[in-house]
């Protein structure tokens, strides 16, 4: 795994900001994964947009209700059986481990939900997040297939940010509160990527209304992945 880190030069008053952040990377040594991956969202695309017509929003992404990415609330592809499915959810939960294991962290009990963004010709996801509250934890995305796009994070204090390109096969951790879009795409074929959250249920988590954590009878629950 490769971690990027992100961090502000030592303060030289007490009203400097300060703030550092890390990114974890890794790629899939597997590609039938990620093909098989891309037609299954692909078959499921047209059921999903049916059967959840005119719910959900976009969050912020701008690329519009009737999306994979609007319906992200109700499904989670932590929790397809589909063989390709199952083994794409371990490989995030093994990668995941090994991201923590880098900074010496235990693994907490770690629920999950995960989505797919299918952008077509002209489509970017414009600049968000996926929170900024006092739960705010992980979140990550996979590319499944896109040509010539990037991902860009921006620094939370001075709004500089910078861009990574998207690869096929490649999977990315990132705090849930950077702000972050990509490139917009200019390509003949769907250009994919799942996206997941991380939650940490402890006690008080579940106590609470957290954003992401839903109660509507149409939300796919949440996973837990470890
Ligand atoms: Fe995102």
């Amino acid at each position: 795994m490769n971690i990027g880190k992100f961090y502000s030069k030592p303060k030289h008053t007490f009203f400097s900001p300060s703030w550092e952040y890390y990114l974890g990377q890794a790629d899939v040594n597997n590609p039938f994964l990620v093909n098989d991956l891309k037609a299954l969202i692909l078959h499921k695309e047209k059921d999903i947009l049916t059967q959840f017509a005119g719910m959900g929003v976009d969050a912020g992404t701008g690329v519009g209700a009737e999306s994979m990415t609007a319906k992200y609330r109700f499904y989670n592809i932590f929790d397809w059986k589909e063989p390709v499915a199952v083994a794409y959810t371990e490989f995030v939960k093994e990668q995941y481990k090994m991201f923590l294991k880098e900074f010496g962290l235990s693994i907490p009990p770690t629920w999950g939900r995960c989505w797919a963004n299918v952008l077509r010709n002209k489509q970017s996801i414009k600049s968000h997040n996926h929170g900024c509250d006092s739960y705010s934890y992980l979140s990550g995305h996979f590319v499944l297939a896109t040509q010539n796009t990037g991902t860009y994070y921006q620094n939370p204090a001075d709004l500089t940010w910078h861009k990574e390109e998207n690869i096929p096969g490649r999977l990315t951790f990132f705090p849930s509160y950077l702000q972050h879009w990509t490139d917009e795409y200019t390509g003949g074929e769907e250009r994919i990527t799942l996206a997941f959250d991380l939650y940490v249920a402890d006690e008080e988590f579940r106590k609470t209304n957290h954003y992401g954590y839903f109660h509507d009878e149409h939300d796919a629950p949440e996973i837990q992945l470890l």
